[in-house]
């Protein structure tokens, strides 16, 4: 049996005492899987995300990832477990603008504390962007921006990578692109937890999650895998 790697039992978030942005959640997710969260915007998906992702802590319940206890982390153990352990990937690419594509991916090294050029330009080339090098954000399209996003988020080897809406801000042609590294990503052995509004990219996953208004309103088994 596929062991549980993201255990989320009873979480809850409340952002203020009006907004209940998840409501009880119990969920786990094996290694290796690849699960999609879809749902309405204001579901909650990005939400749980960020949880998952030690970007914020829940208001109750609790997470565990890679049966290290979240709830019993304060913030810099929360960040150094979100160093070693995740990848996370946006549909806004945060890149540094005046930055060339090499400097993005190395400037995340220099946050992780492992400067090395070499490793930097090889994590460009996996994603197809060797000839990209001294890009600048504003000299590349947004597919390429986004797979400079990739490189960065796995120069620490995330055993878990979370991306919300990857692919939101791509034409299909560079959303295949991105997913077709996802993908590859997952096959090699990543958990991938991906947020999407496209059918056809949920479609690819094993497991498909649905949101609605903070809660789970189904969680399947896709046997129709693309
Ligand atoms: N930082 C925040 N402060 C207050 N409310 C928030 C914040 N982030 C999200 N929310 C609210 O929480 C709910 C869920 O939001 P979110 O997780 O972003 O949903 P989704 O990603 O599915 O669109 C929404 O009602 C949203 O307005
Ligand atoms: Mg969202």
């Amino acid at each position: 049996m596929a062991t549980t790697q993201i255990e989320l039992n009873s979480v809850s978030k409340c952002y203020d005492s009006n907004t209940r942005a998840l409501n009880n959640i119990d969920l786990n997710i094996s290694r290796g899987q690849w699960a999609t969260i879809t749902g309405p915007s204001g579901s909650g998906k990005t939400t749980l995300l960020n949880l998952i992702g030690c970007l914020d802590k829940p208001t109750s319940g609790a997470i565990n990832i890679n049966e290290s206890k979240l709830n019993s982390m304060n913030q810099k153990e929360l960040t150094q477990f979100r160093r070693e352990n995740i990848g996370l990937i946006f549909q806004q690419y945060h890149l540094i603008s005046y930055l060339t594509a090499l400097e993005n991916v190395m400037v995340a090294q220099y946050f992780f504390g492992m400067v090395d050029k070499d490793a930097a330009i090889k994590a460009l080339e996996n994603v197809g962007l060797c000839h990209r090098l001294t890009h600048r954000p504003s000299q590349l399209s947004g597919g390429e921006q986004q797979r400079v996003c990739i490189a960065r988020a796995l120069i620490n080897k995330p055993n878990i990578i979370l991306a919300d809406e990857p692919t939101g801000n791509l034409d299909s042609k560079n959303g295949q692109t991105v997913m077709s590294i996802l993908k590859e990503l997952n096959d090699l052995g990543h958990t991938l937890v991906l947020i999407t509004h496209n059918n056809e990219i949920a479609n690819q996953a094993g497991r498909i999650i649905e949101m609605i208004d903070g809660e789970i309103l189904n969680d399947s088994t896709n046997t129709n895998r693309n």
